[in-house]
């Protein structure tokens, strides 16, 4: 039997609020490249991978086209396409795009130490279980707050992960949830496990990744990610 047919979608179409910066932190330099170069340059170079669709702020497609896309020769880009305001308004945008065969990786373009191996392990995990996310277990204790910002719970750590990305599934199961979820009013999800885990029930398996691979997400991630890069991508 062959391979299924593997569609990556790499979400970069946020504004990067929490960033504080001008430029959207998916395109700031990161060790002499940007960002968003790459979690590309992995999929692209990922056996596993077929294809990936590129979603981006509206109106910056022709900019990561040139710059990104073009410039550093990532063929397996097909598509690049506006995101919304919202993540889940981006990811539905890739996924209605997309043909119903095979597996789609969902990836945040922010998150840049995703490696071959992980997206091999969860492709392993998904042609059995249908919906997998990447994560790993928490290290801190974590604190439930009640809205005075007093202590209401402390649930056992041992059954906390942190969830990354990639998210993966079956192309069928995550489309299906996504449209009954934009018929929705007052939609508050902030990974595409949710959107599955509300809407079909389909259990959601947790993969490991790594505690490198984290989001970009406040101007420290970037100093972090500075010493990351120079080990994952320049040892070679
Ligand atoms: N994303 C997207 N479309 C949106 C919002 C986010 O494609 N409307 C993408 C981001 O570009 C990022 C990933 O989803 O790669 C994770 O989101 P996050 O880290 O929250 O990025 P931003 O939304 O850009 O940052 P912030 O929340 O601080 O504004
Ligand atoms: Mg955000």
């Amino acid at each position: 039997m062959g391979k299924a047919r593997c569609t990556a979608i790499i979400l970069a179409a946020g504004k990067g609020s929490r960033m504080g910066t001008k430029v959207h932190k998916q395109y700031l330099e990161m060790a002499g490249k940007p960002i968003l170069y790459y979690s590309l340059r992995t999929f692209q170079e990922s056996e596993i991978i077929d294809e990936i669709l590129l979603v981006t702020g509206a109106g910056e497609e022709e900019y990561c086209r040139e710059n990104i896309v073009n410039r550093y020769g990532f063929t397996k880009v097909k598509k690049i396409l506006p995101g919304g305001a919202e993540r889940y308004h981006s990811v539905h945008n890739g996924l209605q795009t997309m043909e119903e065969e095979g597996y789609v990786f969902i990836h945040d373009g922010a998150r840049p130490f995703v490696t071959k191996e992980i997206i091999e392990r969860a492709y392993e995990q998904v042609q059995t279980e249908k919906a997998c996310v990447v994560g790993m277990p928490v290290k801190d204790t974590i604190k439930i707050a009640d809205d005075k910002e007093r202590v209401s719970d402390t649930p056992d750590r041992n059954r906390l992960w942190l969830i990354q990305t990639p998210q993966v599934f079956e192309k069928v199961l995550v489309k299906t949830a996504y449209e009954e979820l934009m018929k929705k009013e007052d939609i508050q999800v902030t990974d595409d496990a949710m959107v599955v885990e509300l809407i079909t029930k389909h259990p959601v398996k947790l993969v490991r990744g790594s505690y490198e691979n984290i989001k970009i997400t406040t101007p420290e991630d970037l100093k972090i990610g500075e010493i990351f890069v120079k080990s994952y991508f320049m040892a070679e």
